[in-house]
């Protein structure tokens, strides 16, 4: 049992909480189905909370708590960095997926959204699905990325990968002169749902590609699809140009910035600084880093058209925008002698600070 000191309060018992200033966290708990979720909705200063569902086996509730409030703060970056009209917000289920997903939590899980009123809207992450999101969408109105034939736009896999990939033009254009990745490494971390995408954009534009992954079956996989990448057993730390983290967050610590050989990282994973002093780390070893909530606003901006009933071509028009907002972001920080980090966040800062009474 975590024991909470009065003198913290509910407000100071975690750095996160105290420190980001979110609007509204929920406790989400169904004895019947065993769902035990947060909800935390960061900033609808923008427009409703938009954010994925993460099911994720937590070592503990204070991890998912505090992966639940990072995350909801991202994207209410990540929204105003995008130009869509969305607030912050995210949700976590706690739990094994492979082992406890079910209709009924599931549903059980939905009913608190909708509860919400249309404050917070779900979409897929790590460990969620297009399938999960059809059985949410019978529970709540408030649901995107469903599946084309449940009414939604479908995964958004392909259009993150296709933002972070336009990223990585912005990176390499910088570090060595054209927006390019032909002839260069790039090593991938996590040939997931956005990894795979990446990897036959990369394939296509000449890349080299080589990538690794902790699922054995995700290995098979792109090995069958993609007979021309090579399988390490770690990316990170390889003889790499580019480092693109599209697995887990936090991958960027001090010792991996420490041994990374990679002059570029570019990737879709949420918040991979393990800590804010790690950018500093790169950009002295002549590290260009893309940040990650710019890079990966691809999926976003599908599920805003989606709930706008945009048409595709003008979606992917819009992705294509990440390309010249990276290269804008990169020059700043270059300019200003500042991280690429802290040039992002004053980016999506100014459309932030234009909004009255804003909560970010
Ligand atoms: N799917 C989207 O549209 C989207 C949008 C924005 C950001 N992201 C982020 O991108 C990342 C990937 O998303 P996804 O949808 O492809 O998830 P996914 O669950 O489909 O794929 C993740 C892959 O990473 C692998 N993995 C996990 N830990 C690893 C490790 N330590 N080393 C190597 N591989 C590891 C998993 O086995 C899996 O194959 C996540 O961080 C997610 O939050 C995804």
């Amino acid at each position: 049992m975590t024991v909470v000191h009065s003198e913290a309060g509910v407000f100071g018992r975690s750095h996160e909480l105290s420190a980001r200033a979110h609007e509204q966290v929920v406790f989400c708990e169904d004895d019947r189905s065993g769902l035990k979720a947060i909800i935390a909705i960061h900033s609808t200063a923008l427009g409703p909370a938009l954010g994925g569902t993460r099911f994720h086996p937590y070592a503990d509730e204070s991890a998912a708590l505090q992966d639940v409030l990072r995350l909801s703060w991202g994207m209410t970056y990540k929204a105003a960095a995008a130009g869509v009209d969305l607030g912050g917000g995210k949700a976590v289920i706690i739990g094994d997926p492979a082992t406890q997903k079910s209709e009924e939590l599931l549903a059980a899980y939905a009913r608190f959204v909708e509860t919400l009123g249309g404050r917070y809207i779900t979409a897929g992450d790590v460990g969620t699905n297009t399938d999960d999101l059809d059985v949410i969408g019978q529970h709540t109105r408030h649901v995107t990325g469903r599946s084309v034939a449940a009414g939604g736009s479908g995964d958004s896999a392909r259009l993150t990968a296709l933002g972070v990939f336009h990223a990585m033009r912005a990176g390499a254009e910088s570090v060595w002169g054209a927006p390019t990745l032909a002839g260069r490494t790039v090593g991938i971390e996590g040939v997931g749902k956005v990894g795979r995408e990446l990897t036959a954009l990369l394939l296509a534009d000449g890349a080299e590609v080589c990538v690794a992954d902790v699922n054995e079956a995700a290995l098979h996989r792109i090995a069958d699809e993609q007979p021309a990448v090579r399988l390490l057993s770690t990316v990170a730390t390889a003889p790499v140009d580019v480092y693109a983290p599209c697995a887990m967050g936090a991958t960027l610590t001090a010792s991996s910035a420490a041994a990374i050989e990679a002059t570029l990282i570019c990737g879709a994973a949420n918040n991979q600084l393990a800590t804010p002093a790690v950018e500093q780390a790169l950009t002295g070893r002549g590290i260009t880093w893309v940040p990650d909530f710019v890079a990966n606003g691809g999926g976003l901006i599908q599920v805003a058209g989606e709930l706008r009933t945009a048409a595709p071509a003008e979606i992917d028009d819009e992705v294509a925008e990440i390309y010249p907002r990276c290269r804008e972001i990169i020059a700043a920080a270059k300019a200003e002698g500042i991280g690429t980090g802290a040039a992002a966040n004053r980016f999506a800062e100014r459309r932030l600070d234009a909004i009255p009474g804003r909560c970010a």
